[in-house]
């Protein structure tokens, strides 16, 4: 998950804090999708609907979160309006007092759906916009009609006079479309913008070699954004996630492991973030056999990455570490074998150079939209 979906925590300069009260829980109530976009950050062994938690389950975690003291609850998936009990776990999230944002890709929501949703409480609506025309949107979500499916939606929302965020997430296959994607989302309604470039987790680290952006197209976005940015105050808030893959330094993962937010999987798993579930080592507790508070205070997973002191040289001496707290400890394992080293993005870690070879190798290499491996339930 993005910067733009959690916030910034307090940077305590201790080496094992006490947890403060998480801010944010990103329930992601199914993996089902219409969708089935080659960058997509779910894992790819996807929990199935039978393992599914149902209504109760998920009606108890919003109370327990809303008592631990969380504000924000971002219901995702998959597509969550995919589950029957869409309308009714919002009413209750929005009764035990969460601010609630429907993250959906507009597909098969219909508008009584739509009204349901606003009238059981639902706060925002984030929509998701894989291109800014049919044919691209159609070639990274493998689907068809989903862009006019996605414009008829954004309108409904609206006209409703609800907020409405389009987030669009960048890769070589749309790179070209920024400028594009800013203006429909003018047109839509829209009153804020995410331009977030790919992180590579799940679905996206499989396909990162058709996705990975040039250092050039980058650099032309970043200017792109600026200009829109100076162009649309009043109308439209963009902001910007831009590619670690070029940076000097990580970004601040998360808020923080453990520090002001969690996730829950569609089958009941309690993560420290979206990714964590690939650090196999990790022992995650479930949310059918744990209360939320239990957790977040003492699940060996969240305990596992918390503050600095799991830290090795050179995060461990570093004066960014209660900054960055070492980056993301998920692509410090996809890239380096080991959680516990610092994020390659950091100019001080060994694998940094290892890094931007990798970009630029799979910059260069031509795209294929064929060889991508669209998102799915794997064939048992
Ligand atoms: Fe962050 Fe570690 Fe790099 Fe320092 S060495 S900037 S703490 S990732
Ligand atoms: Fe960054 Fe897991 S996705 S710590």
């Amino acid at each position: 998950m993005n910067e733009a979906v959690f916030p910034k925590p307090a940077a305590e300069a201790v080496e094992r804090p006490a947890p403060q009260p998480p801010l944010g829980l990103l329930a992601e109530l199914t993996h089902r999708c219409p969708l089935r976009c080659t960058y997509c950050s779910n894992p790819l062994e996807l929990d199935t609907r039978s393992s599914e938690l149902d209504t109760e389950t998920w009606k108890r975690v919003f109370t327990e979160a809303a008592e631990l003291g969380v504000i924000h609850v971002h219901l995702s998936g998959g597509e969550p309006t995919a589950r029957k009990d869409i309308v009714e776990l919002t009413r209750h999230a929005a009764e035990v007092g969460l601010y609630t944002n429907l993250i959906t890709s507009g597909i098969g929501v219909s508008e009584a759906q739509l009204d349901a949703l606003f009238e059981a409480g639902c706060d925002h609506i984030q929509l998701s916009m894989q291109g800014a025309d049919a044919g691209v949107t159609e070639q990274v979500a493998g689907y068809k009609g989903g862009f006019e499916k996605k414009e008829a939606f954004a309108r409904a929302v609206v006209a409703r006079d609800f907020p409405l965020t389009l987030n669009a997430v960048i890769h070589r296959m749309n790179i070209h479309q920024v400028p594009d994607m800013i203006d429909k989302a003018v047109a839509f309604g829209a009153k804020r913008l995410e331009i977030a470039h790919t992180q590579y987790y799940g679905w996206a680290l499989k396909n990162r070699a058709q996705l990975m952006p040039a250092r050039e197209d980058v650099d032309r976005t970043i200017g792109e954004v600026e200009s829109a940015r100076e162009r649309l105050k009043g109308t439209l808030v963009i902001d910007a996630v831009f590619p670690d893959y070029y940076a000097k330094y990580p970004k601040l993962c998360n808020g923080g492991w453990g520090a002001r937010t969690l996730s829950v999987t569609p089958a009941g798993k309690a993560l420290p973030c979206h990714a964590a579930e690939t650090i196999e080592h990790l022992e995650f507790w479930s949310v059918r056999d744990h209360s939320l508070a239990e957790i977040w205070a003492s699940s060996p997973a969240f305990e596992a990455y918390r503050g600095t002191a799991w830290m090795k040289e050179p995060c461990r001496s570093c004066e960014r570490r209660h900054v960055d707290y070492g980056g993301c400890r998920c692509q410090a394992l996809a890239l380096t074998g080991d959680p516990a080293n610092a994020d390659p993005a950091c100019v001080k870690s060994d694998f940094h150079e290892r890094l931007g070879e990798i970009a630029t190798t799979e910059a260069s290499t031509v795209a294929d939209p064929g060889a991508a491996t669209y998102r799915g339930f794997r064939k048992r």
